[in-house]
């Protein structure tokens, strides 16, 4: 990409997210959830769901429709800044989010954690598919902590940042896509909460733009809509991703039940994630294995899979007398190679974000397939 054009998208970017991308992030989640930010038993509710968690009850923390907006506005801040900085720290990633059309397929993402940061990742990646330098984001990631300790009240000149989100990924925006728009899309589950929210509409490119439209097929089974689709408008508004670049899908259902349109889903899919719900439905361990097995049989060739999930003793599987970590099960399956691996990681939320509750760091594993 020559110079000008390369400053061109990242002054576009930096135009997205002003000063920190995570700050812009977490006010995307606190604008989506002021509603349940502001709930006289919102404490109560949260009080409630940890008890069920404790005790490893995750019906009875989903189950409840009240629960949902709670659990939202709580875990889906830290989630999404974790789910942001992995896209960007892994090239197999940002490729599905530029070499597009493709598809992501995420079991277990009604509340809006991969949303959030999908569409984040989204703003950073440049739809030819040719410049995928982004493995020196956490380099300079950690500068730019360093930076922000050091001058926590002072912002960044204007060009310092500019170039800064330059040496992070020289990915960029694809300037010809850009566009505000309210949903439209009929598909993505309603837009009766777009209301309140005005941004600017643009018409949406036709074949030219659809080659790097992303497909998002957000799976669960509890209808999240009542958060997701004011979430979804939020974060089209704000990081500016119209129709034409990131498209919205959600699929209510039971994964466990293997429907024939969830083996569908799966087989047009790029990239399968499953982002702290595997070690949620391995309590039932033989459907679950038998869900992995058809859903790994049913992955194109080329395809990925993400997983994620806590690291501690939560992801414990006991099966006979033995105790295994989660992430066991599938890597030793034959039709699936492992592309990275870490069993123990950090995410740590940077020094200086703000949010209306408190920030936690995250020490999970992960691993990304592909499948053979
Ligand atoms: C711990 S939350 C994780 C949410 C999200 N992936 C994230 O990272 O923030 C688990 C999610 O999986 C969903 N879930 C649990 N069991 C499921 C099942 N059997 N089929 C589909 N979704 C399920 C829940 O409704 C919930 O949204």
């Amino acid at each position: 990409m020559d110079e000008k054009k390369k400053t061109a998208s990242i002054v576009e970017i930096q135009k997205v997210f002003g000063r920190s991308p995570e700050q812009h992030i977490l006010n995307v989640v606190k604008e989506s959830c002021q509603g349940a930010l502001s709930l006289p038993s919102f404490t109560d509710t949260l009080q409630t769901i940890k008890s069920h968690f404790f005790e490893r009850n995750y019906d009875a923390v989903f189950q409840n429709p009240d629960h949902l907006p709670v659990y939202s506005a709580r875990y889906a801040p830290s989630r999404a800044l974790c789910y942001y900085k992995m896209f960007l720290e892994h090239p197999i990633l940002m490729k599905v989010l530029e070499g597009g059309p493709s598809t992501i397929l995420c079991i277990g993402s009604g509340a809006g954690s991969e949303l959030l940061g999908i569409a984040a990742a989204m703003v950073h990646a440049n739809p030819t598919p040719k410049t995928k330098k982004v493995a020196s984001y956490k380099k300079e990631e950690s500068a730019r902590e360093k930076q922000a300790g050091e001058k926590s009240n002072e912002p960044p000149p204007a060009e310092d940042t500019a170039q800064s989100i330059a040496t992070t990924t020289e990915a960029t925006l694809g300037l010809e896509n850009l566009s505000l728009s309210k949903c439209t899309d009929s598909t993505s589950g309603g837009s009766g909460s777009t209301e309140g929210i005005t941004p600017k509409v643009a018409k949406p490119k036709k074949s030219k733009s659809n080659k790097h439209q992303v497909t998002l097929v957000m799976q669960d089974y509890v209808d999240w809509s009542p958060i997701l689709d004011p979430m979804e408008a939020v974060v089209r508004a704000r990081m500016q991703l119209g129709p034409e670049r990131l498209r919205c899908e959600t699929e209510i259902g039971n994964v466990l039940d293997l429907s024939e349109g969830l083996l569908e889903r799966v087989a047009k899919a790029d990239l399968i994630t499953f982002l702290f719900v595997l070690n949620e439905l391995f309590q039932d361990k033989k459907r679950t294995m038998l869900l992995v097995a058809r859903i790994v049989a049913a992955m194109p060739s080329g395809a990925h899979m993400l997983v994620v999930d806590s690291a501690g003793s939560f992801s414990n599987l006991k099966v006979g007398e033995r105790t295994y970590m989660v992430y066991m099960m599938l890597d030793h399956l034959k039709d699936l190679e492992i592309v990275h691996q870490d069993d123990a990681t950090w995410y740590r939320c940077p020094p200086g974000v703000t949010y209306p509750l408190k920030l936690e760091n995250m020490r999970h594993f992960i691993r990304i397939y592909r499948k053979l």
